[in-house]
């Protein structure tokens, strides 16, 4: 913490010094095993900032289940060469007894997601969103750059609910920070990329690809202006062999509340009257994937 800190002020004194403007700083949190979905990322900071630094940390805090924490993939040499390539100029990646000096208790001071953080992911997952803004919040301050410089922290879209609740926890607690976000890398069959989708054969791997097809067919539904064929989507995906359907809903995008014929988003017919999130979650061969679609009306 202490020699990140020295390197983001001698990097924000050298950009005053040769630049006489406030540098940009931007900051791409990670739990490391990276792949394209965070290439792009580290690429959007490094063309919207001046001074680009990536955060690696496995955060206990925000696994449920010890066993997820223990075996989630951990590859930081090429985490490392694959920041430098994508030109992160600072990499943040402290050892757990630095960041919860009492691990394995949790510290005794965190933060809530309050009710968001109750809803689709964190009803699946119970803590799983308290943990995030609380690691999220500590590393905005370990990172927090000296003014005049500001800090921007990129975001994927790919984690929906987890923007929203990083969103609003900002505005909230005031903090100091301008959420950027990016839009989900897919791979070439439209499968959200994740470093969980290592774990998928063939033939879960032929499963998954019923998830991005449900999403897209309602993003068409929702351009096309015809009502959203939720229903059909939700039994097409419940008698999908090898898929286990936990959730797919649309929802409000600040809210992440689900949306009802009626209730304004959506008309007496279901047809998308703004803009909306459908998120889904489901269990294929050993692993849970989630992905979602901004669904906007014609
Ligand atoms: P992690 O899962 O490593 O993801 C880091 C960032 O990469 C997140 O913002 C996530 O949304 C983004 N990302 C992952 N896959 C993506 C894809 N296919 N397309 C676009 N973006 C993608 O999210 C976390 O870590 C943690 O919760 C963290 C914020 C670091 C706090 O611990």
């Amino acid at each position: 913490i202490a020699s990140l800190r020295a390197a983001l002020a001698e990097a924000v004194a050298a950009h005053l010094r040769d630049h006489g403007d406030a540098p940009t700083v931007g900051l791409v949190p990670t739990m490391g095993a990276l792949h394209p979905g965070h290439g792009i990322l580290v690429d959007a900071a490094r063309a919207a900032s001046d001074i680009v630094v990536a955060s690696i940390f496995v955060n206990p805090l925000q696994f449920d289940d010890d066993a997820d924490y223990l075996h989630y993939p951990r590859t930081p040499e090429q985490d490392v060469a694959l920041l430098g390539e994508h030109g992160a100029d600072l990499v943040f990646a402290p050892e757990i007894a630095e960041m919860y000096p009492g691990y394995p208790h949790a510290p005794l001071i965190r933060v809530s997601a309050g009710e968001l953080g109750t809803r689709w992911e964190g009803a699946a997952r119970p803590g799983h969103f308290d943990g995030v803004v609380t690691v999220v919040t500590k590393l905005f301050n370990i990172i927090s750059p000296p003014a005049p410089a500001r800090l921007e922290a990129w975001f994927g879209a790919k984690d929906a609910e987890q923007v929203a609740i990083i969103t609003r926890m900002i505005a909230d607690l005031n903090l100091d920070v301008t959420v950027r976000t990016m839009p989900t890398v897919r791979d070439e069959n439209g499968l959200a990329r994740s470093s969980r989708n290592q774990r998928l054969d063939e033939s879960d791997y032929a499963a998954a690809l019923a998830i991005p097809a449900a999403l897209f067919a309602l993003r068409a539904d929702a351009e096309s202006g015809e009502p959203l064929g939720l229903a059909d989507q939700v039994a097409e995906l419940s008698s999908a062999e090898g898929v286990g359907l936990d959730y797919l809903v649309v929802v409000d995008p600040g809210s992440l509340q689900e949306l009802r014929p009626g209730d304004g988003l959506l008309d007496d017919r279901g047809v998308l009257q703004g803009t909306a999130l459908a998120l889904i979650a489901a269990r294929v061969g050993p692993v849970r994937l989630i992905d979602n679609v901004t669904l906007n009306p014609s």
